[in-house]
Protein backbone atom coordinates (compact mmCIF):
# COMPACT_ATOMS: atom_id res chain seq x y z
CA UNK A 1 0.00 0.00 0.00
CA UNK A 2 1.12 3.57 -0.49
CA UNK A 3 0.78 6.32 2.12
CA UNK A 4 1.50 9.84 0.50
CA UNK A 5 1.27 12.04 4.35
CA UNK A 6 1.45 15.43 4.13
CA UNK A 7 4.24 15.75 1.09
CA UNK A 8 5.94 19.16 0.38
CA UNK A 9 7.35 19.47 -3.20
CA UNK A 10 9.62 22.59 -4.84
CA UNK A 11 11.43 23.23 -7.89
CA UNK A 12 14.52 25.62 -6.39
CA UNK A 13 12.55 28.19 -4.14
CA UNK A 14 9.55 27.77 -6.02
CA UNK A 15 6.91 25.22 -4.14
CA UNK A 16 4.53 22.84 -5.82
CA UNK A 17 2.87 20.60 -3.55
CA UNK A 18 1.61 21.91 0.15
CA UNK A 19 0.78 18.93 2.39
CA UNK A 20 -0.58 16.24 -0.38
CA UNK A 21 -1.93 13.40 1.35
CA UNK A 22 -3.38 10.57 -0.41
CA UNK A 23 -3.12 7.17 -0.29
CA UNK A 24 -3.49 3.88 -3.20
CA UNK A 25 -4.00 0.33 -2.56
CA UNK A 26 -4.18 -2.67 -4.42
CA UNK A 27 -7.59 -3.60 -6.02
CA UNK A 28 -8.37 0.03 -5.92
CA UNK A 29 -7.93 2.70 -8.18
CA UNK A 30 -7.46 6.38 -6.50
CA UNK A 31 -8.07 9.04 -9.09
CA UNK A 32 -6.24 12.18 -8.48
CA UNK A 33 -8.04 15.50 -10.75
CA UNK A 34 -7.35 19.18 -11.31
CA UNK A 35 -6.55 21.44 -14.06
CA UNK A 36 -3.15 22.34 -15.61
CA UNK A 37 -0.40 23.59 -13.26
CA UNK A 38 -2.07 22.47 -10.19
CA UNK A 39 0.41 19.52 -9.02
CA UNK A 40 -0.64 16.45 -10.00
CA UNK A 41 2.27 15.50 -12.15
CA UNK A 42 4.62 16.60 -9.29
CA UNK A 43 2.83 14.52 -7.12
CA UNK A 44 3.42 11.47 -9.52
CA UNK A 45 7.42 12.26 -9.95
CA UNK A 46 7.55 12.44 -5.98
CA UNK A 47 6.00 9.20 -5.81
CA UNK A 48 8.00 7.70 -8.56
CA UNK A 49 11.20 9.17 -7.57
CA UNK A 50 11.89 11.40 -10.91
CA UNK A 51 12.16 14.12 -7.97
CA UNK A 52 12.24 14.21 -4.53
CA UNK A 53 9.81 15.58 -2.20
CA UNK A 54 11.19 18.34 0.75
CA UNK A 55 9.42 17.47 3.15
CA UNK A 56 6.43 14.85 4.36
CA UNK A 57 6.54 11.34 3.86
CA UNK A 58 5.56 8.54 1.07
CA UNK A 59 5.93 5.27 2.17
CA UNK A 60 5.17 1.98 0.36
CA UNK A 61 4.33 -1.44 2.09
CA UNK A 62 5.26 0.42 5.49
CA UNK A 63 8.86 1.50 4.04
CA UNK A 64 9.85 4.92 3.53
CA UNK A 65 10.70 5.88 -0.41
CA UNK A 66 10.97 9.68 -0.04
CA UNK A 67 14.42 9.60 -1.10
CA UNK A 68 15.13 6.40 -3.37
CA UNK A 69 15.66 6.57 -6.93
CA UNK A 70 13.53 5.32 -9.25
CA UNK A 71 15.13 2.12 -10.12
CA UNK A 72 15.02 1.08 -6.98
CA UNK A 73 11.40 2.21 -6.36
CA UNK A 74 10.77 0.49 -9.97
CA UNK A 75 12.96 -2.40 -8.42
CA UNK A 76 10.15 -2.71 -5.46
CA UNK A 77 7.04 -2.71 -7.82
CA UNK A 78 6.68 0.99 -8.83
CA UNK A 79 5.69 1.95 -12.53
CA UNK A 80 4.98 5.27 -13.98
CA UNK A 81 3.18 5.78 -16.76
CA UNK A 82 4.68 9.89 -17.65
CA UNK A 83 2.42 12.46 -19.28
CA UNK A 84 2.80 12.38 -22.56
CA UNK A 85 3.75 8.50 -23.13
CA UNK A 86 7.75 9.43 -23.78
CA UNK A 87 8.02 6.22 -26.42
CA UNK A 88 11.17 6.02 -28.02
CA UNK A 89 10.28 7.00 -31.49
CA UNK A 90 12.99 5.37 -33.20
CA UNK A 91 12.93 2.22 -31.35
CA UNK A 92 10.49 -0.45 -32.85
CA UNK A 93 7.43 -1.86 -30.16
CA UNK A 94 9.39 -4.80 -29.12
CA UNK A 95 12.02 -2.81 -27.70
CA UNK A 96 10.19 -0.54 -26.30
CA UNK A 97 8.58 -3.04 -24.32
CA UNK A 98 11.49 -4.60 -23.57
CA UNK A 99 12.94 -1.24 -21.89
CA UNK A 100 11.37 -2.13 -18.90
CA UNK A 101 13.45 -5.16 -18.26
CA UNK A 102 15.81 -3.25 -16.42
CA UNK A 103 13.81 -3.11 -13.71
CA UNK A 104 13.59 -6.90 -12.91
CA UNK A 105 15.67 -9.92 -12.68
CA UNK A 106 17.10 -11.29 -15.66
CA UNK A 107 15.05 -14.48 -15.21
CA UNK A 108 11.81 -12.44 -15.31
CA UNK A 109 12.90 -10.89 -19.23
CA UNK A 110 10.14 -12.08 -21.11
CA UNK A 111 6.93 -10.17 -22.14
CA UNK A 112 3.79 -11.58 -20.50
CA UNK A 113 1.39 -12.52 -22.95
CA UNK A 114 -1.10 -10.98 -21.15
CA UNK A 115 0.47 -7.71 -22.59
CA UNK A 116 -0.89 -9.26 -25.98
CA UNK A 117 -4.07 -10.14 -24.90
CA UNK A 118 -4.62 -6.59 -23.39
CA UNK A 119 -3.59 -5.02 -26.16
CA UNK A 120 -3.57 -7.18 -29.41
CA UNK A 121 -2.31 -4.24 -31.78
CA UNK A 122 1.18 -4.30 -30.08
CA UNK A 123 1.57 -8.40 -30.85
CA UNK A 124 0.68 -6.91 -34.81
CA UNK A 125 2.99 -4.19 -34.50
CA UNK A 126 6.34 -5.65 -32.77
CA UNK A 127 8.50 -5.10 -35.28
CA UNK A 128 7.28 -1.10 -36.23
CA UNK A 129 9.16 1.60 -35.08
CA UNK A 130 7.04 3.27 -31.78
CA UNK A 131 7.25 6.91 -33.84
CA UNK A 132 5.15 4.97 -36.85
CA UNK A 133 1.94 3.90 -33.81
CA UNK A 134 -1.30 6.73 -33.26
CA UNK A 135 -1.33 8.73 -30.11
CA UNK A 136 -3.50 5.86 -28.60
CA UNK A 137 -1.05 3.18 -29.58
CA UNK A 138 1.76 5.09 -28.16
CA UNK A 139 -0.32 5.19 -25.36
CA UNK A 140 -1.28 1.43 -25.23
CA UNK A 141 2.57 1.06 -25.54
CA UNK A 142 3.18 2.96 -22.76
CA UNK A 143 0.95 0.86 -20.60
CA UNK A 144 2.58 -2.16 -21.55
CA UNK A 145 6.32 -1.44 -21.06
CA UNK A 146 5.43 -0.67 -17.72
CA UNK A 147 3.32 -3.70 -17.13
CA UNK A 148 6.80 -5.62 -18.28
CA UNK A 149 7.74 -5.07 -14.68
CA UNK A 150 5.02 -6.72 -13.15
CA UNK A 151 4.37 -4.04 -11.05
CA UNK A 152 2.31 -3.79 -7.54
CA UNK A 153 1.76 0.11 -8.15
CA UNK A 154 0.88 1.42 -11.60
CA UNK A 155 0.79 5.30 -11.85
CA UNK A 156 -0.59 6.51 -15.03
CA UNK A 157 -0.34 10.81 -15.74
CA UNK A 158 -3.38 11.99 -17.93
CA UNK A 159 -3.86 8.13 -20.24
CA UNK A 160 -6.42 9.64 -22.12
CA UNK A 161 -4.40 13.21 -23.14
CA UNK A 162 -4.85 13.38 -26.70
CA UNK A 163 -6.50 9.63 -27.75
CA UNK A 164 -9.19 8.82 -29.52
CA UNK A 165 -12.44 7.90 -27.92
CA UNK A 166 -12.49 4.02 -29.09
CA UNK A 167 -8.89 3.81 -27.71
CA UNK A 168 -9.88 5.27 -24.24
CA UNK A 169 -12.50 2.89 -23.92
CA UNK A 170 -9.83 0.21 -24.34
CA UNK A 171 -8.05 1.70 -22.00
CA UNK A 172 -10.84 2.06 -19.59
CA UNK A 173 -11.67 -1.99 -19.93
CA UNK A 174 -7.49 -2.54 -19.34
CA UNK A 175 -7.63 -0.13 -15.97
CA UNK A 176 -10.56 -1.85 -14.77
CA UNK A 177 -9.51 -5.42 -15.60
CA UNK A 178 -6.24 -4.51 -13.83
CA UNK A 179 -8.12 -3.65 -10.46
CA UNK A 180 -10.32 -6.27 -10.52
CA UNK A 181 -7.82 -9.00 -10.21
CA UNK A 182 -7.19 -7.11 -7.19
CA UNK A 183 -2.95 -7.11 -6.94
CA UNK A 184 -2.10 -4.17 -8.14
CA UNK A 185 -2.57 -0.48 -6.52
CA UNK A 186 -3.64 2.72 -9.61
CA UNK A 187 -2.62 6.06 -9.20
CA UNK A 188 -4.67 7.82 -11.84
CA UNK A 189 -4.13 11.07 -12.57
CA UNK A 190 -6.87 12.34 -15.20
CA UNK A 191 -8.73 15.49 -16.76
CA UNK A 192 -11.11 13.89 -18.46
CA UNK A 193 -14.04 13.51 -15.88
CA UNK A 194 -15.86 10.56 -17.42
CA UNK A 195 -13.28 8.29 -17.46
CA UNK A 196 -12.36 9.38 -14.06
CA UNK A 197 -15.75 8.83 -12.60
CA UNK A 198 -15.79 5.40 -14.36
CA UNK A 199 -12.70 4.10 -12.79
CA UNK A 200 -11.83 6.06 -9.12
CA UNK A 201 -12.67 3.83 -5.99
CA UNK A 202 -11.26 7.03 -4.00
CA UNK A 203 -10.94 10.38 -5.83
CA UNK A 204 -8.98 13.52 -4.77
CA UNK A 205 -9.05 16.91 -6.39
CA UNK A 206 -5.73 18.98 -6.29
CA UNK A 207 -5.58 23.06 -6.48
CA UNK A 208 -2.90 25.19 -6.49
CA UNK A 209 -0.43 22.22 -4.91
CA UNK A 210 -3.10 21.11 -2.23
CA UNK A 211 -5.74 18.63 -2.17
CA UNK A 212 -9.27 20.30 -2.10
CA UNK A 213 -11.46 17.64 -2.14
CA UNK A 214 -11.33 14.32 -1.72
CA UNK A 215 -13.79 11.16 -1.13
CA UNK A 216 -14.98 7.84 -2.44
CA UNK A 217 -15.68 7.66 -5.82
CA UNK A 218 -19.12 7.13 -5.82
CA UNK A 219 -19.86 10.14 -3.88
CA UNK A 220 -18.25 11.93 -6.28
CA UNK A 221 -20.10 15.52 -6.69
CA UNK A 222 -20.07 16.17 -10.50
CA UNK A 223 -20.85 19.68 -10.21
CA UNK A 224 -18.37 20.66 -7.38
CA UNK A 225 -15.43 18.45 -9.05
CA UNK A 226 -16.16 20.04 -12.72
CA UNK A 227 -16.02 23.36 -10.74
CA UNK A 228 -12.59 22.87 -9.68
CA UNK A 229 -11.27 21.26 -12.98
CA UNK A 230 -12.59 24.39 -15.04
CA UNK A 231 -10.26 27.62 -15.48
N1 LIG B 1 10.70 21.00 -13.73
C1 LIG B 1 10.06 22.05 -13.21
N2 LIG B 1 10.72 23.16 -12.81
C2 LIG B 1 10.08 24.22 -12.28
N3 LIG B 1 8.75 24.29 -12.10
C3 LIG B 1 8.03 23.23 -12.49
C4 LIG B 1 8.63 22.06 -13.06
N4 LIG B 1 7.66 21.17 -13.36
C5 LIG B 1 6.51 21.74 -12.98
N5 LIG B 1 6.72 22.97 -12.47
C6 LIG B 1 5.69 23.88 -11.92
O1 LIG B 1 5.03 23.23 -10.86
C7 LIG B 1 3.63 23.47 -10.92
C8 LIG B 1 2.87 22.16 -11.04
O2 LIG B 1 3.15 21.55 -12.30
P1 LIG B 1 2.69 20.07 -12.65
O3 LIG B 1 2.99 19.20 -11.51
O4 LIG B 1 3.29 19.73 -13.98
O5 LIG B 1 1.13 20.28 -12.77
P2 LIG B 1 0.00 19.42 -13.53
O6 LIG B 1 0.56 18.07 -13.80
O7 LIG B 1 -1.15 19.41 -12.58
O8 LIG B 1 -0.32 20.15 -14.80
C9 LIG B 1 3.39 24.41 -12.10
O9 LIG B 1 3.37 25.72 -11.61
C10 LIG B 1 4.63 24.18 -12.96
O10 LIG B 1 4.93 25.33 -13.70
MG1 LIG C 1 0.72 17.05 -15.58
Amino acid sequence: MLKVNNLNLHYGASQALYDVSIEAEAGKVTCVLGRNGVGKTSLLRAVSGQHIGSSGEITWNGQSILKMSPQERAKKGIALVPQGREIFSQLTVLENLQTGFSAIPRSQRNIPDEIYSLFPVLREMLKRRGGDLSGGQQQQLAIGRALVTRPKLLILDEPTEGIQPSIIKDIQSVIAHLRNQGEMAILLVEQYFDFAKALADEYSVMDRGQIVLSGKGSDMDEEKVRGLMSV
